[in-house]
């Protein structure tokens, strides 16, 4: 039996299996499989408010999967699929609730890479899949990140090391023609106005107040994304005595827990690590998480980042979203 046959296979029994996308590893069951369902949420340790993105491999098959689709649906996923954007959507009830948390809508999203879209094809069935990591860990950008993150007990298909590098743009769409950015990604809302102003499509932009993001935006913690060691971000370059003091002296401040996720310390404040990622917002995205898994795999007791205040909007937006939740300080805070 090759890989992909094998893959089936274990979909088919209801297991899970690792799945290569272009954003980030995925941990993927076939929707129509309850036990894999499960066993999602299982092997993550995943709570089971947080819910799950479906990959089709296609329009026609997203277009079974919501009573939601519209020109503006349309018009994004022309645009946009196969590739990095998530769309949240009225669900039909072929979505089951183990899947969307008990929401009535589902994300849906066509992955371009090509093994994701072999195996949700040859599956015959659109699947379920969240980042491929413990909960509120590093999402993982090859397959021997996934076989590590569950000590080799995941199949994991080979698909290369993750060309976006961070998870997908999720933006839900409303009957209204409402658009609310829930998560950043490498496609920017400047760029989705952009193709939709451009083909005449009418939309609008909801402003997110925290209140609504926490009904529509279930899953996106404060804390997530933590590497193995604590990360500090400062705004600019600084000593390392300094910086540790600096730390030492926040130490206190610190909660045990952010929203029921807990926070990573420092258990000493002695070594540091320094992180650098590339000058160019692409490049950086692509490289960041295997940036943070290989220092939190250095001896240091923290690892440190620069993050200019520039870098928070934007075509950075989506980097430094990742950033603030990955990190257990900022010292600029
Ligand atoms: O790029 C990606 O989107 C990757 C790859 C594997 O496709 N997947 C991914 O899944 O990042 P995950 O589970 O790590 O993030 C899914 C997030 C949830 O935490 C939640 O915030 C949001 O998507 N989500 C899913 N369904 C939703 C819904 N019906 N309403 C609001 N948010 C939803
Ligand atoms: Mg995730």
């Amino acid at each position: 039996m090759n890989p992909l046959e094998q893959a089936l296979k274990i979909l088919d029994e209801g297991g899970v299996v690792g799945m290569p996308t272009e954003t980030v590893y995925g941990l993927a069951a076939r929707i129509d499989r309850e036990a894999g369902l499960k066993a999602i949420f299982a092997t993550k340790q995943r709570p089971f408010f947080d819910p799950l993105i479906v990959h089709v491999a296609s329009i026609a098959q997203a277009r079974t999967l919501t009573t939601g689709w519209s020109p503006l649906t349309e018009a994004l996923a022309q645009a946009f699929w196969p590739g990095p954007l998530t769309m949240v959507l009225p669900k039909t009830p072929a979505v089951s609730s183990l899947i969307t948390s008990g929401l009535t809508t589902v994300g849906l999203r066509c992955p371009s890479h090509p093994v994701a879209r072999q195996l949700i094809e040859d599956a015959g069935q659109p699947l379920a899949a969240p980042s491929a990591n413990l909960f509120g860990r590093t999402s993982p950008t090859t397959a021997e990140h996934v076989k590590r993150e569950f000590d080799g007990k995941v199949f994991v298909l080979e698909g290369g090391p993750s060309s976006v590098g961070i998870e997908s743009t999720i933006v839900s769409v409303s009957d209204q023609g409402d658009l609310r950015l829930l998560r950043p990604g490498s496609i920017t809302r400047e760029e989705i106005t952009r193709v939709l102003q451009n083909q005449q499509t009418s939309f609008r932009w909801i402003e997110q107040i925290e209140k609504i993001e926490k009904i529509m935006a279930p899953g996106q913690m404060k804390h997530h994304y933590m590497p193995q060691r604590p990360l500090i971000l400062t705004r600019g370059p600084m000593r390392d005595g300094d910086l540790l003091q600096r730390i030492r002296s926040r130490l206190e401040d610190l909660p045990e827990e952010v929203e029921g996720v807990r926070l990573l310390k420092p258990q000493k404040v002695e070594r540091v690590s320094w992180i650098a990622l590339p000058n160019d917002p692409v490049l950086a995205a692509r490289q960041l998480y295997q940036a943070l898994r290989e220092a939190g795999e250095s001896s240091a007791d923290v690892l440190a980042l620069v993050w200019p205040l520039e870098r928070r909007e934007g075509a950075w937006l989506a980097v430094w979203d990742r950033l603030r939740k990955a990190a257990s300080l900022d010292l600029e805070h």
